[in-house]
């Protein structure tokens, strides 16, 4: 007993040191140990983003429930980059006057802010890019408090194509992505990393590896049906790339924009909760319905979305227009899309859902998380989906 006290009075130094770096270490090598949610300037906003714009962002994400509901990032995307400064620094525009003070102020809210560079001398907008100045970047977004980046391959496309083999232009690609990995990891500071290259050269496969938290898988979506459809339903069979700290991005919300109906919205919602997406609103949130509103914080849906299993949901079968994917959750449970993906409604065709096919035996008990009611699932059970609409539910103890 008097040994082991010793041994424990000469351990306790290192053991006090341990607890406190560990955590610390673990947040700094595992930011985005699940899909990071928030909101992104792009889809709405454009060019037209600016700091009051962001603040209401911030504010409108506090007041609306969605902080709660688990929203933390307050991303600003391309088109806050001014010209570099005499030493090199990258300097905002007029839009963005101090970039940290209105970090100050999202951290004041408990969110977090996040910023979008290129590995290129551009980007997409054609703003200043990181290429050359990666290190100096990364330390200016630390001392502005920055939390999050997402990084555009854009501006370095033309020097890939130069490349003189698709081998070299691949390894230009990786070598810019470990460039300002370790730049942003010489920061000390956790900042989570996208990767934003559209899914090129199959990026899953590899963007872990470069220290990417999440990579798009593809091109942009738009506010249109068909588009984040065909984006959302192409996910099938990415799920074992990702996992908890490293997501696949099928980019971000659409919700409450354009024209989609509400139908179309909790379909979009649905699907990229089965998907283990990063959940970025991209509407404005001052000037959503409650509609938009009730969709963006099921908490349901999100607790799907950020299942800490981290597992991906992927399509077990289609028929005709309708596509029945499951998601595996913590603790046995099981979730279940049915999508009635086309333009006709299910009533001409009715859908009878196949439980075995989904390695179900017998009737299920389960809820719609987005009518809240239980439900029972029978085997061949007849569905009434009416078209680009969705029903989800959870099971607990899937049999
Ligand atoms: C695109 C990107 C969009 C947006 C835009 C900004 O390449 O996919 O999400 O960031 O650039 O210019």
């Amino acid at each position: 007993m008097k040994i082991w006290m010793i041994r424990l009075k000469c351990f306790a130094p290192a053991l006090i040191w341990l607890c406190w770096i560990c955590p610390t270490t673990a947040q700094q090598n595992k930011p985005a140990a699940l899909p990071p949610m928030g909101w992104n300037s792009w889809n709405h906003f454009r060019d037209k983003v600016d700091d009051a714009s962001v603040r209401a962002q911030a504010e409108a994400m506090v007041s609306s429930g969605m902080r709660d509901a688990g929203y933390t990032y307050i991303n600003i995307d391309d088109t806050w980059e001014g010209e570099r400064d005499a030493k090199g620094n990258i300097q905002t525009n007029s839009k963005f006057p101090d970039m940290k003070a209105l970090a100050d102020f999202v951290h004041n809210k408990g969110l977090k802010l996040g910023i979008y560079s290129s590995p290129g001398a551009k980007t997409c907008a054609k703003y200043e890019g990181s290429l050359g100045h990666e290190m100096q970047d990364a330390q200016t977004y630390a001392a502005w408090g920055i939390d999050y980046l997402k990084y555009d391959l854009c501006g370095l496309n033309a020097v890939m194509k130069a490349a003189p083999t698709p081998e070299a232009a691949h390894q230009i690609m990786i070598d810019a992505y470990i460039k300002m990995r370790d730049a942003l990891r010489s920061t000390g500071r956790p900042i989570v990393y996208s990767l934003c290259q559209y899914g090129v050269d199959a990026v899953w496969e590899w963007g872990a590896s470069v220290g990417g938290n999440l990579w798009r898988t593809t091109g942009d979506i738009s506010d249109k049906y068909a588009r984040m459809a065909e984006i959302g339903f192409g996910q099938a069979g990415l799920g074992r790339f990702a996992g908890p700290g490293h997501w696949n991005d099928p980019d971000m919300l659409e919700v409450g924009n354009g024209k989609l109906t509400l139908g179309e919205n909790r379909v979009h919602f649905s699907m990229w909760a089965m998907l283990a997406a990063p959940l970025l609103a991209g509407n404005d949130l001052p000037n959503m319905s409650p509609d938009v509103k009730a969709i963006l914080t099921n908490k349901d849906v999100i607790a799907i979305d950020q299942d800490k299993l981290g597992h991906e949901g992927t399509r077990v079968y289609s028929d005709g227009e309708v596509d029945v994917w499951t998601r595996h959750l913590v603790g046995g449970a099981m979730a279940i899309a049915v999508v009635n993906a086309g333009p006709d409604r299910v009533s001409t065709h009715p859908f009878h859902l196949d439980l075995a096919k989904l390695g179900l035996h017998g009737a299920q008990q389960s809820t719609d998380l987005w009518t809240g009611k239980d439900m029972q699932l029978t085997d061949n059970i007849p569905l009434e989906i009416p078209s680009h609409d969705i029903l989800l539910v959870r099971l607990a103890s899937p049999k």
